[in-house]
């Protein structure tokens, strides 16, 4: 499938980093983070559910991977438009194998 995001060549950190909207971006990712403790937390508090599965319908290439990690949910399911962004080079599952090589409990 052919969509905008398979056209764009994703960027490096350095340059994430240097963009002009940087402060948004990391805003907006905090967001997300604190949404995501929110709903973890609701759901093993309030509704005495411990393991959580969840579903990302817009996974891209897993940019939310150390949040599912932080919030210890195990069990991850991910869809994307964009082929790329999950089987590509640098894609979802290329960041989740070279994520568990390189960090020893990343998959416990
Ligand atoms: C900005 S990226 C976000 C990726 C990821 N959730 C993250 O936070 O790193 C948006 C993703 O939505 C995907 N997308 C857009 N429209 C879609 C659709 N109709 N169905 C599934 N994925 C879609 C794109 O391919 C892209 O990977």
């Amino acid at each position: 499938m052919n969509n905008k995001y398979n056209k764009k060549k994703y960027e490096n950190k350095k340059k994430r980093e240097s963009s002009s909207i940087i402060n948004i971006r990391n805003f907006h990712n905090w967001i997300k983070s604190e949404m995501l403790a929110e709903c973890c937390t609701y759901i093993r508090k309030d509704k005495g559910i411990k393991n959580i599965a969840l579903l990302d319908l817009a996974v891209g290439r897993g940019g939310d991977m150390f949040k599912w990690k932080s919030n210890d949910i195990k069990l991850v399911m991910g869809f994307d438009i964009d082929y790329e962004s999950i089987h590509g080079e640098n894609g979802a599952i290329d960041r989740y194998n070279k994520n568990i090589k390189k960090y020893n409990d990343y998959n416990d």
